[in-house]
């Protein structure tokens, strides 16, 4: 009896050192990404010494060794003769290339920004919400370099799920984005169907200058234009062919308006595109890998006073305002798409 509770007890504490453990990886993985080490490794097949490394990125040596037997312990790393370390299977594509629609670095560093867990912490007496406009640049550039691998697995292949989509972007379509960010959806759109053209609407002033500057930098700003309005404020007539929300519909603050906005801006069979993380319906779901992670995302989005919803959610309120054809797929166990016609 006194042995089986011991035995609870280890495989209990187990549970939260596992935790410590993955909390370990996670600032290791993102000092890594802060100082391209992993694209520094990625550069020798065959192995790369923390001494040689250190010469490379101008680091202190020893505290790159402490680095890399981290990263080995946290299996991102791996290590063959005379100690040289190479890259662990796949991490060149989920740790190095941003293209990659797997891509995964970026989610460290929008987890250890202050948005996500200080700040929920220092209110979680007053209960004060703040909005996008009160979001440092970092925690915006980082959550935007984690919507671009959304997009990455929507742009074209998440899309060509919807029965008639892609065939009607091809041939030139008009294309809103609402709560477009940043803007890497708009530049992805525009780049890969250039017949089409595009508006971005968005509520933050910072999140659209951010938008201009890279559709400047792309070449594209004769294809796409730039508004700033509240979803609920915005509003079109049967002007467009497909409208997208990428990882922001939740957000939104009167979903029910926003919703009869966007049917009221599309053309008749017109495609209502929404992109999410797809939260669990009950909390006995929550204890896996990506729930765990949107468990976390949640404490942001209780911050801007909102949270993560299903998917069950998302085909029910297309259903509720009218639209015909609504249907759901996922896309990764944290990505899936609802969408419906008009
Ligand atoms: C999570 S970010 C995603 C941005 C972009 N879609 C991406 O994937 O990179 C959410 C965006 O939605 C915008 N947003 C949220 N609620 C909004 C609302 N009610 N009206 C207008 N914009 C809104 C925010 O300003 C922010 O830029």
């Amino acid at each position: 009896m006194v042995e089986m509770t011991t035995q609870e007890i280890q495989q209990q504490a187990g549970k939260i050192l596992s935790q410590v453990a993955g909390y370990v990886g996670t600032r290791t993985i993102n000092m890594g990404m802060r100082f391209g080490l992993f694209e520094e490794i990625a550069k020798h097949p065959t192995g790369i010494t923390a001494e040689a490394l250190a010469t490379k990125k101008g680091l202190d040596p020893f505290y790159v060794r402490v680095w890399a037997r981290s990263a080995y312990a946290s299996e991102v790393l791996e290590v063959g003769d005379s100690d040289a370390y190479t890259l662990a299977p796949h991490m060149d594509k989920l740790l190095v290339n941003q293209d990659f629609p797997g891509y995964l670095g970026a989610i460290t560093e929008v987890m250890l920004q202050p948005e996500i867990f200080d700040r929920f912490a220092d209110n979680f007496h007053s209960g004060q919400r703040i909005w996008w406009d009160d979001c440092g640049p970092e925690f915006i550039r980082g959550v935007s370099a984690t919507g671009r691998t959304f997009y990455n697995r929507l742009i074209p292949n998440g899309f060509s799920q919807v029965p008639g989509l892609t065939e009607r972007l091809t041939q030139g379509a008009r294309v809103l984005e609402t709560a477009c960010g940043a803007g890497a959806g708009l530049v992805k759109m525009a780049q890969a169907y250039p017949q089409s053209s595009f508006v971005g609407v968005d509520g933050d002033s910072y999140s659209l200058e951010l938008a201009g500057e890279l559709l400047r930098d792309s070449g594209l700003e004769g294809k796409v234009s730039l508004t700033r309005s509240t979803l609920e404020e915005f509003s079109a007539d049967g002007e467009f062919d497909m409208v997208l929300n990428n990882i922001s519909m939740h957000e939104c603050r009167d979903i029910d308006r926003v919703t009869r906005n966007v049917h009221q801006a599309l053309r008749p069979d017109g495609y209502f595109i929404i992109s999410d993380f797809p939260f669990p319906e009950s909390i006995e779901e929550c204890r896996t890998v990506p729930a765990r992670i949107m468990s976390g995302i949640q404490f942001f989005e209780a911050l801007i006073d909102d949270q993560l919803l299903s998917k069950k959610a998302y085909i029910e309120l297309l259903g509720k305002h009218g639209f015909r054809n609504v249907s759901a797929f996922d896309i990764t166990p944290v990505h899936a798409v609802t969408h419906g016609q008009k």
